[in-house]
Order: C-alpha cells, then sequence, then structure tokens
C-alpha cells in the first residue's frame, strides 16, 4: 500500500528521477539483462541500444507517479502498453524483476540524494502500478482462452512474399503451421513477431494489413539501414526468409481500432506506419462505409506508396492523398479533411506522429478523437 506520506515523496521526486532518466534506465538496463540473460530475448535489442524502450518504461513511471492520485487519466495509455506487453508476451512475473533493478539503478544513480524513505516510497508506487497492468494483462491473456498454444509464440508458414514497394518494402502472407485455429482479429490490431538471430530472439509489432479473413495474416515489411533501430527482423525477413519458410508470431492485439459509427474517419500514415491503416479502409470499404474515410500517406518518394492502387480504389475519388517528403503535412492540408466529428488516426513513427499532433493542435482538432499507434517505443503517447 501507497501511504499519503509516500505519494507526497513520489510526486515531489518525480522530477528529479525525470532528469536522470536515461542515466537510471541505462544502469537499470545493463544490470538487469546481467542478472537474467533470459530477458534478452523479451526486451528488444535494438531498442535497447538505443536505449529508447526502457526509457519509455522510467517515463511512464514517473508520469503515473506524477498522477497517482488519479491515475485513471491515464488509462488509456496504459491499456495501451498493456496490449504491447500482452503481444510481447511479458509476464506477471517479470515485473517483480524489473522493480527491483529498476529501484536500484535509482539508488545507484542518485547516491546519498535516494534517501531510505524515498526509496520505499518508489517501491510502494512501482508496486501499485505494477498491479494495474498485471491485472489488464491478465483480462488481454484469458481472451485467448484455454489452448496454451495460442498463449505463446505460433510457427507461421509464409505463403506468399511480394514485393509492394520501393525501400524495398514486402507484404508477407502468414499461415497458421500448428494446427491451432487462426485468430480473427479486428482491423487496426498488430501481431508481434519473432526470429532468432545471433543466438538471441528479436521481436517486434507489426500491423495486420488486411481485414480479418479467416485463413492468413499479412504484414509490411521494409528494408532498414542496418543500424536502424528495429532493423533486425525486417532485413533478415527480407534478405534471408521465404515463401515455404516458418516465422514465429504471437496472436493479434492491440486497442489501435475504429471508432464504432464514426460519421468522418481520417487516416494519416506515414511510411509503413499504413500497415493498421490499410486494414481499417480496406474493411470501411467492405463494409459500404467507405464514404467516411480519406487517407493522407507521408512516403520518402510515390515509389515507396504501399499499396496504392488498392487503398484509392477503397476510398472515394479524391479520398486517397499522396504527400512525398518535399510536401510537409500542414495545417492547409490537413483543415480541408477536418469536420468536427472527424476520428484522426495516425500511424508511424514517433517522430512523424509528433509532427501530425502538432499540426492537429494547430488545426486545434479534439484531443479525444486523435488515436495513435506508433512503430517502436514511444514516448509520445505520454506526452500526449
Ligand atoms: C514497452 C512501460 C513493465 C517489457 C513499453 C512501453 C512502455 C512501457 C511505455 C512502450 C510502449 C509503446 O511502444 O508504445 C512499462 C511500465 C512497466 C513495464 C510502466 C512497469 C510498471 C515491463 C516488464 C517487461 C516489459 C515487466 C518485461 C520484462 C516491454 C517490452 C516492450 C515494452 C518488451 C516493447 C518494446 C519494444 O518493442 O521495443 N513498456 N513497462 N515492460 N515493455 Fe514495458
Amino acid at each position: 500500500v501507497l501511504t499519503d506520506e509516500q505519494k507526497k515523496i513520489v510526486q515531489s521526486t518525480a522530477p528529479v528521477l525525470k532528469e536522470h532518466g536515461k542515466q537510471i534506465t541505462s544502469v537499470f538496463y545493463q544490470h538487469v539483462q546481467e542478472a537474467h540473460p533470459e530477458l534478452r530475448n523479451i526486451f528488444n535489442q535494438s531498442n535497447q541500444t538505443t536505449g529508447s524502450q526502457p526509457l519509455a518504461l522510467a517515463f511512464t513511471l514517473y508520469c503515473a507517479a506524477e498522477h497517482i492520485n488519479h491515475l485513471d487519466v491515464l488509462m488509456p495509455q496504459v491499456e495501451q502498453i498493456a496490449y504491447k506487453h500482452r503481444a510481447l508476451l511479458v509476464k506477471p512475473e517479470h515485473y517483480p524483476i524489473v522493480g527491483k533493478f529498476l529501484l536500484e539503478a535509482i539508488a545507484e544513480v542518485l547516491g546519498a540524494k535516494a534517501t531510505p524513505e524515498i526509496l520505499e516510497a518508489w517501491k510502494a508506487a512501482y508496486s501499485v502500478i505494477s498491479s494495474i497492468f498485471i491485472g489488464l494483462e491478465k483480462k488481454l491473456y484469458a481472451k485467448l482462452g484455454d489452448d496454451e498454444r495460442d498463449k505463446g509464440f505460433i510457427s507461421f508458414k509464409i505463403v506468399s512474399k511480394e514485393t509492394v514497394a520501393a525501400g524495398p518494402t514486402v507484404a508477407l502472407t502468414l499461415e497458421r503451421a500448428d494446427g491451432g485455429k487462426l485468430f480473427d482479429y479486428i482491423p487496426g490490431q498488430y501481431i508481434a513477431v519473432r526470429l532468432e538471430k545471433g543466438g538471441l530472439f528479436h521481436n517486434r509489432l507489426y500491423g495486420l494489413t488486411e481485414p480479418s479473413n479467416g485463413k492468413t495474416y499479412s504484414i509490411v515489411v521494409k528494408q532498414e539501414a542496418d543500424n536502424a533501430p528495429n532493423a533486425t527482423i525486417s532485413n533478415e525477413i527480407i534478405n534471408n526468409l521465404n515463401v515455404g519458410g516458418t516465422i514465429l508470431a504471437t496472436n493479434p492485439s492491440g486497442n489501435f481500432t475504429l471508432v464504432n459509427d464514426a460519421k468522418h474517419n481520417l487516416f494519416i500514415a506515414g511510411g509503413v506506419g499504413i500497415g493498421p491503416l490499410s486494414a481499417m479502409v480496406q474493411y470501411l470499404s467492405a463494409n459500404g462505409k467507405s464514404s467516411s474515410g480519406s487517407l493522407i500517406h507521408c512516403v520518402r518518394t510515390a515509389g515507396h506508396a504501399i499499396f496504392a492502387d488498392k487503398l484509392r480504389a477503397a476510398l472515394p475519388a479524391g479520398q486517397y492523398v499522396l504527400l512525398s517528403a518535399d510536401q510537409p503535412i500542414s495545417k492547409a492540408i490537413l483543415a480541408g479533411k477536418l469536420q468536427p466529428d472527424t476520428q484522426v488516426y495516425v500511424s508511424g513513427s514517433e517522430a512523424f506522429i509528433s509532427i501530425v499532433d502538432a499540426v492537429l493542435v494547430e488545426c486545434a482538432h479534439p484531443k479525444s478523437q486523435i488515436h495513435t499507434e506508433a512503430i517502436g517505443p514511444s514516448l509520445s503517447i505520454l506526452k500526449r
């Protein structure tokens, strides 16, 4: 239990911890993985190298600490993280490990400033926050049913691999290969894909690009610079995996989904962020609701526009807009597509989401109607 006194301590020390965030998280990362090498298979190694994932974790904690008296305001963000944790198979037993090493890192970095009272208060706060995550995630695991195979990484066979845009960018179609039943999903959801390389598992989330069809899952994968965060899996798929090969993936997860019966939907994608939006647009079209949608796809060049023909055909004339690198998204472009009741769905890198977010703020569009999904660990969900 977190006492009122501890709440005050946590709130007053959160800014200090935030200030030392990078240092604390790098000490945390190093020590936790030395003591628990098995976690290297869960924590995304490339995001670890850039430090962005532990930083996202620590930032969430500080943010939660600041709002400790009314955590309900953070629930949308907390839920979004819980869905990601479920996709990546984060389990209740991982929380005490992360908590222990995070506290030790706080103690190490803050030195004498971290009094026993401060550390006790943070320990109690971590316990409150992690129980919220564990509780939410338990419900998400329960939705997977009783078959243990559905709760872990599942073998999928690659049944097609086609180049769909410059990059190169390929579309993969996957068929469940372990005899289990393929789960249906909601447009906008993703799967976690896992590959072994260099003696470690690497995991990455990919949005499902087609509406659920009961037979296959489809994702798009773009070649990345070798040193880019998250490059390992995408590049391995592009360079070394082919039709007939197998790949591991978890069942679909995610709460970046269409708002029911919205009259106007605006989809804004940056590059491969088009993945989950493609499923949403095609779903609207298949259900006679395409007139409610418009899509702006920001790409490096027209050659990078994934599914351009298919998506243009799925939308009313003039509602598919392609912007290349020399045409940045602006208030003028967005204003023409926004009604007061428009639900906006933004998907892309964290940097892309921040840019679009700033323009949406300029347009004074209500925050509650803006839904975002970042590729990779996101700090922006906390800044909103
Ligand atoms: C992702 C917070 C505990 C593993 C994230 C993200 C946040 C976060 C903010 C980024 C979400 C996004 O990309 O939008 C937290 C908090 C925790 C916690 C506040 C404790 C209260 C854990 C634990 C584990 C874990 C116990 C497992 C050992 C991961 C992984 C990712 C992630 C693997 C995805 C990173 C990636 O794809 O690079 N978490 N987390 N987290 N978290 Fe946690």
